[in-house]
Formats: structure tokens, sequence, C-alpha cells
């Protein structure tokens, strides 16, 4: 059966990890994946997600099955989180999923059911999971201008002009705040502007947040994502914990719909729930269980919301270091644009061939495509990155 297959094509991100894990050298520098490291190199567990999974541990009774949208508890906080202060709580409902890639993976296969032959509109470029999710749920995946490689800032009037092309069989799917790979986010006017032709024209949004926290804190992250669930009658949102909650592995998001009632949301979620039963059933409990605790005690919610306050606030001074440095070293103001990207992400404006030499020459791993993950670095190897970056012709 097998010895016809074609090779399959490898991940871009994911391939990067293990090429960077058999690498002997010992000054390696790993911008690649997209996860958030200390000063000293290292993705620590939070100090509130490792206080909840011990009162987890001590008090858990049992193991047996929690169902088909898993965690309401957390379905309920999570939605909270990203929702408060909207009245569109009230016609949200949520499922538990394995992180951000299985809500997608739900979303798309919703849309899919629901209106058979919707095309999804992602940005050029978009997260390297966006097209094969949607592709692999049978839509039919086309591109909107985004990002300008001169500037390194969206082209906005490009991307509007495409959105105001947009229809009732269109899905368009924004990234919610940090974008990935860029680093470079939509104005608030342009959230706006997404509303009204939402609005008049009948596209469906998709918003997905991953990065909740990392850009401008939490309530400016979902400042866009509120204003679309306060304006438009229905909405998809993915969500994940891995970043904000540093829960990678525990493969932590939600799938949440907002109908234009309850009743519409929850035969939404109800479909969702059918169709997480044909793949993978249930989601894993051990991520959502601790979200649930933290958000649902004063205490470690506050001691979580610091922790990542103080993690946000250390990609911004990178970035200002990364800027400082370049500056010294290049003589020019070149990279300023470290400075203005959101969350974790910039692209670089690399070629393939600079991107190859960083690596084989210098034992700096970025993704293809010339994405950095500045959340990866850590002070002591900003040098290390800028002297490889001007060696390669950055
Ligand atoms: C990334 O873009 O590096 C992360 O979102 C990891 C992933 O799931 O691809």
């Amino acid at each position: 059966m097998f010895e016809q297959l074609d090779p399959p094509a490898e991940d871009p991100i994911l391939s990067l990890t293990v090429a960077y894990r058999d690498d002997p050298r010992d000054d390696k520098l790993d911008l690649g994946i997209g996860v958030y490291r200390n000063a000293a190199g290292a993705t620590p567990v939070m100090a509130a997600v490792r206080e909840a999974a011990l009162r987890i541990a001590e008090e858990q009774d049992s193991k047996s099955y929690v169902g088909l949208a898993g965690n309401e508890v957390f379905n309920q906080a999570l939605t909270s989180l990203l929702l408060s202060g909207t009245p569109t709580l009230d016609r949200a409902a949520t499922i538990q999923t394995p992180g951000a890639s299985g809500a997608l993976r739900m979303l798309g296969e919703l849309i899919a059911y629901a209106r058979p032959g919707a095309r999804v509109w992602i940005s050029r470029p978009s997260y390297v999971n966006h097209q094969p999710v949607m592709e692999a749920c049978g839509l039919e995946v086309r591109e909107y201008p985004y990002f300008d490689p001169h500037s390194k800032r969206v082209d906005e009037a490009a991307m509007l002009a495409q959105v105001a092309e947009l229809g009732p069989e269109d899905v368009l799917l924004l990234h919610g705040c940090c974008h990935n790979p860029t680093g470079a986010d939509i104005s608030w006017e342009s959230w706006q502007a997404i509303a009204d032709m939402a609005e008049r024209q009948g596209f469906l949004p998709f918003v997905d947040l991953a990065y909740q926290g990392f850009g401008d804190g939490l309530e400016g992250d979902a400042r866009g994502l509120r204003h679309l669930a306060e304006r438009l009658p229905e909405l998809l949102i993915a969500t994940s914990c891995s970043k904000n909650f540093g829960l990678y592995r525990e493969r932590t998001g939600a799938a949440i719909v907002i109908g234009e009632s309850l009743a519409h949301a929850q035969r939404a979620k109800g479909h969702m729930q059918r169709i997480a039963r044909a793949t993978y059933t249930m989601p894993p409990d051990h991520g959502a269980a601790i979200v649930a605790r933290v958000l649902n005690d004063d205490s470690l919610t506050q001691q979580w919301r610091d922790e990542l306050d103080g993690m946000q606030q250390r990609i911004v001074r990178l970035r200002q270091q990364l800027v400082t440095a370049f500056r010294e070293a290049s003589d020019s103001d070149r990279f300023d644009y470290f400075a203005s990207h959101r969350g974790m992400f910039s692209v670089t404006g690399l070629s393939n061939e600079q991107i190859a030499r960083l690596r084989q020459d210098h034992g700096v791993y970025v993704v293809g495509g010339g994405r950095v993950n500045v959340a990866g670095l850590s002070e002591s190897r900003i040098d290390k990155l800028v002297e490889a970056f001007l060696a390669v012709g950055a």
C-alpha cells in the first residue's frame, strides 16, 4: 500500500526544530518555532501554571472522561478573557480544542459543512498552517495582500481594497494581534473599516488570536476582535493558550462561534462536537484544567497576568535593544522595523540564500521567508544575531 507514496512535504517550522536539535555547534541560535525564552534561554513553566497543576494533582479524584466540548469551565473562562466587556458573551458558544490548530480545523470543518464552496481568504504571507488546515477541510484558499516588504508594515490600502470585493461566500481570516509571521498588525482604523465592510457585504470574519497578551497586553490585543464581535451577527474565533500560558505541549486551545442568537451558536457548537467525535473525540484535559484553575482564582489570575506582562515587556525591550545594536553595527536605521512590530515574530526580508548561509555559516536558525522569533532571543545573544545578519548581507 505504501510503496507508491511520494515523499511528504516537511513542515517548514517543525522540521527546523529537528535540524536545530541535531546541530552539534555549541553557539547555535534557535529563532525558529514560536516559543518564549527567558534571559537564560529557557522556556520555564509559569509559576501560576505550576501552582495550578500542583493543586490539580493533589485534588483531582478521577481521570474519567470529560466530554466532547472539553472542560466547560475552561470554555467559559477563556471566552470571557477574549470577549470581556462585550455583550456578545450571550450569543457565543465554545469548544475546547487541541491547540489553536485544532480550533482552526474544527472551525474550517464547520464552514465547509455550513457553506460548501466558501472561500477562505488568508493574508500574504500568513501562518504556515492556515492554508494546509483550510485545504484539508476541502475549502478553497485565496490570499489578500498584507505585508509591504519595503516598509515592513501592513499595506492597509491594498488589503482593504481586496476586502472591499468580498461577499457572502467569503470568509476573511484575520490575525487578532501579533501577526504571524510578519509582526506587523493592522491599525484600529482598519478593524473599524473591516467591521463596516463585513456588515455591508456579508462576508464572515474569522479571527485567529494565538498571542493575546504578547503585543499590547490582554485588553489591547483583543480590541479589534471585540469590535468585530460587537458589530457583527456572526464571527469565528480560534485561540490558544500555548503562548500566554506557556502550555505549548499540552495543546490547549478553543474554537468559539458567535451567532445571531445563542441558539444558532449552540447549534454550530453541536456540529463541532460531532466533527470532533469523528476526529479525536475529545481534547486532552490537563492544560484546560490548569487554565480553568488559574482564571477562577483571583490570586492565581493576578500572578499569571503579572508574569504575562513581564514577558510582553521583555519582548518590547528585546526589540529596542536589537534596534540599538543594529544601528551601532550597521550605521543605519534599516532595522528599526524590529521596534514597530508586535509579539514574537518579525519578517526580516532575508532571501533563501541568506537564510541558508545564516544556518550553515553561523548556526542561526530562522524560518523560511525570513521570520525571526524575537521572543526566543536572549539579551546575551543579540550581538551574535546582529553579526550574523550583517555577515550575510542583510
Ligand atoms: C509558530 O508559528 O512557530 C507556532 O505557532 C508553532 C506552530 O504551531 O506552528
